[in-house]
C-alpha cells in the first residue's frame, strides 16, 4: 500500500498570488503532496480545496491541504516561503525590509519547529535579505537555503531575446547574476540562442535595451497591474527549482546562494549559477568574468551587503 509519507511533501508559506501559483504548479506536475499555510484564516483552506477539486480535471494525485497550523507542515521535504506584505504607498524600502524580515523570521522559526532538515526556497522580497534571514534563523547549511530570483530574471531576459529575434523561446538560454534588484547583472556573453551568443546576433544597443528591460521586468508588470505584482512567472520559476530538487535533476540555474568567498564575497546571498539537485545546492559555478562584468557584480554585491547588514542589525536587536 502506498502511504502518504512516501510522497514528497511541499509546504508553501503564503496563500497569496505567488504561493497559490506555486501550489497549483506543484500539484499539476504531481511533485508531491502540498500544504498551503497563511496567517489569514480560511484563505489557505479555501484555495487548497479549490485546487484539490481540479485534480480530477488536471489529473493529479497530490493531496492539497490548507491550514493555519504549522503542525500540518511537519516533515516537509521542501518549504517555499512567499509570505510577505507588499510595499504601502509612502513606505520606504528600509521599512518594508524590516516588516518582511520579521515575517520571514517568524515563518522560518515555525517551519523549523516541525521540519528538521527541509530545503527552503525563499521568494519573498527584498529577496537577498529575506533568504539570508531564513538561513540565519533556520541554522540549515547553505546548500539547503536558496533564493529564487535568477531563474525569473533569466526567464524575462530569454523572453525579450526571443521576441526581439522572433525565434523560439525554447532555443534561448540566459544568465542573470547579482542581487535581485536594480543592480542585477544580465550577462549577454552567456546568453545564447542554440549555443550562439546574442553578442553575435544583435547590436550592442539592442542588447543594452533588453538588459534594461530585464532589470525593470518586475516594475513594468507592477505598472500595468497597478495593484499587486507579478506572480505567474515568479511561481513557475520557484517550481522549476522545486522540480530540480525533488527529481534530482542537477540543473544548472542562476539562483540566490550564500557566498563563502566565491566571486570575491563572503557572507552574502547573491545570484550565481549553481547546480541544483536532491541535496539542494551541489556547487556554485564561478564564471570567468571580464573587468567590466566584475565591476558591475561588485556594485550589486555592495548593494546587497547593505540590506544584509540591516538583517544582521535586526537579528542582533533580538
Ligand atoms: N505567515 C504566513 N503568511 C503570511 C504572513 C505570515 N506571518 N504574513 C503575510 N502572509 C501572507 C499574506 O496573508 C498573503 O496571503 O503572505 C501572502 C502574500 O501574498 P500576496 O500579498 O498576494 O503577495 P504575492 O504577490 O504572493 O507576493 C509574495 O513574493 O515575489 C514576492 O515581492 C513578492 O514579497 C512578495 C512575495
Amino acid at each position: 500500500m502506498v502511504t502518504e509519507t512516501m510522497r514528497n511533501k511541499i509546504t508553501v508559506v503564503g496563500a497569496g498570488q505567488v504561493g497559490t501559483t506555486v501550489a497549483q504548479l506543484c500539484a499539476y506536475k504531481n511533485l508531491g503532496n502540498v500544504v498551503i499555510i497563511d496567517i489569514l484564516e480560511g484563505v489557505p483552506q479555501g484555495k487548497a480545496l479549490d485546487l484539490q477539486q481540479s485534480g480530477c480535471l488536471q489529473v493529479f494525485d497530490s493531496i492539497v491541504t490548507g491550514t493555519n497550523d504549522y503542525q500540518d507542515t511537519a516533515n516537509s521535504d521542501i518549504v517555499v516561503i512567499t509570505a510577505g506584505l507588499p510595499r504601502k504607498p509612502g513606505q520606504d524600502r528600509a521599512d518594508l525590509l524590516k516588516v518582511n524580515a520579521n515575517i520571514v523570521r517568524d515563518v522560518t522559526e515555525k517551519v523549523m519547529k516541525y521540519s528538521h532538515n527541509p530545503i527552503i526556497i525563499v521568494v519573498s522580497n527584498p529577496l537577498d535579505a529575506m533568504v539570508y534571514m531564513a538561513k540565519q534563523v533556520s541554522g540549515l547549511p547553505r546548500e539547503r537555503v536558496i533564493g529564487m530570483a535568477g531563474v525569473l530574471d533569466a526567464a524575462r531576459f530569454r523572453t525579450f531575446v526571443s521576441l526581439e529575434l522572433n525565434c523560439s523561446l525554447v532555443d534561448v538560454d540566459a544568465m542573470v547574476l547579482g542581487g535581485h534588484g536594480d543592480s542585477m547583472v544580465p550577462m549577454p556573453r552567456y546568453t545564447t540562442v542554440s549555443g550562439i551568443s546574442i553578442t553575435d546576433l544583435m547590436t550592442p544597443e539592442r542588447i543594452e535595451a533588453l538588459v534594461d528591460r530585464t532589470r525593470n521586468g518586475g516594475a513594468e508588470i507592477v505598472k500595468h497591474l497597478k495593484k499587486g505584482s507579478a506572480f505567474l512567472a515568479p511561481g513557475a520559476s520557484a517550481v522549476k527549482m522545486v522540480e530540480a530538487i525533488l527529481q534530482d535533476k542537477r540543473r544548472i540555474l542562476p539562483c540566490t546562494a550564500y557566498l563563502d568567498g566565491e566571486y570575491g564575497w563572503k557572507g552574502i546571498y547573491f545570484g550565481v549559477p549553481i547546480e541544483l539537485g536532491a541535496h539542494g545546492m551541489n556547487k556554485i559555478i564561478e564564471l570567468d568574468l571580464t573587468e567590466e562584468e566584475k565591476k558591475m557584480l561588485d556594485i550589486s554585491a555592495q548593494d546587497v551587503k547593505t540590506t544584509i547588514d540591516e538583517v544582521d542589525a535586526l537579528l542582533a536587536a533580538g
